[in-house]
């Protein structure tokens, strides 16, 4: 039985991982991608909308639409991960200029038109900190219905990875987490626990070089990304964090997931971006999440590979 595909918008820095999460969602059936709003993260805006036009172009997709969107933080200073994704946020690959500009730098205004012109409720899966979907929640309140639910890469229940306490994503913009965990929107959260279970190595690199320019590419992220988790932290390969987001759109049937209640830390200087997840339910806290917990590593594996194959 064939059905629609689930249209959605992706909100993202990329970023390595982010850019494998558009290449998935592009080579795949069971979703549409209807446009990417950026915001400031791995890297400053302007790389990060770039980065996202380059992507599209190595897709051959330029008729998505990328608007970019918050350039920092809520509150607080904006603090990259230059480190892991390098200055542009896209270390590796030397891609050739973007064949197009941003279509506009109102991401949440692009989110606006598309909401008030849906047929149908729209998902949206964030990929990157929650600046914009913070806005989302503040500003757009009279379209809540149209959302059909948030699909977030974020958070762990366990330790972070740019704190002990703390997810990159959340720990960048723990205020904009705040006002989407009290949200009343639907929410999905795939952190640490699910992503760094779904990790690729030099293995897949190697299998898709020399395939076709796709390939290549994907080959030469994967050097950068997977050399830098060997490098800084003896593992055998990357965790392809953002993509999972895509992965779960695609089968739901690849995370495990609870359905309980998450709350931000946005005070403590030792913990603050914090996921304090309530696995036991020992608050009386209403459940606001779907909190993944683990996922099938082979399958997302077969189908990340087996659709950016399709691409080269
Ligand atoms: C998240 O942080 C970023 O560096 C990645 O793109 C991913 O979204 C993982 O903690
Ligand atoms: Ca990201």
């Amino acid at each position: 039985m064939s059905t629609s595909p689930i249209p959605f918008i992706l909100d993202c820095d990329p970023g390595h991982d982010d850019a494998l999460a558009i290449m998935l969602a592009t080579a795949s059936p069971e979703v549409e991608l209807l446009g990417v709003t950026t915001v400031a993260g791995n890297t400053l805006m302007e790389n990060a909308t770039r980065n996202a036009l380059i992507v599209l172009d190595m897709v051959n997709r330029p008729d998505i639409p990328v608007h970019s969107g918050s350039a920092r933080p809520l509150v607080r200073e904006l603090r990259t991960a230059a480190s892991m994704h390098g200055d542009g946020g896209l270390d590796g690959p030397v891609p050739a200029a973007p064949s197009r500009s941003a279509n506009s730098t109102d991401a949440l205004g692009f989110i606006e038109n598309i909401l008030s012109s849906a047929t149908q409720p729209v998902t949206l899966v964030a990929t990157g900190p929650l600046t914009n979907m913070a806005k989302v929640v503040t500003d757009l309140g009279h379209l809540h219905h149209m959302i059909k639910e948030l699909v977030f890469m974020g958070g762990a229940i366990g330790l972070g990875n740019w704190t002990p306490a703390a997810e990159f994503n959340i720990l960048v913009d723990p205020e904009a987490a705040d006002i989407v965990m009290n949200s009343n929107l639907t929410k999905t959260m795939i952190g640490l626990e699910v992503t760094h279970e779904a990790w690729l190595d030099d293995s897949h690199a190697n299998e898709l070089r020399g395939t076709g320019a796709c390939g290549d590419f994907v080959a030469e992220l994967l050097d950068h990304f997977v050399g830098f988790h060997q490098d800084r932290f003896g593992w055998q390969g990357a965790p392809i964090h953002d993509a999972v987001t895509i992965a779960h759109l695609i089968d739901p049937t690849l995370v495990t997931t609870i359905f309980t209640n998450v709350t931000i830390e946005t005070e403590s200087e030792l913990t603050v971006g914090r996921t304090v997840v309530d696995v036991y339910s020992v608050t009386e806290k209403p459940a606001n999440t779907h909190v993944g917990t683990h996922i099938d590593r082979d399958r997302f594996v077969t189908l990340l590979m087996s659709r950016l194959a399709t691409l080269s």
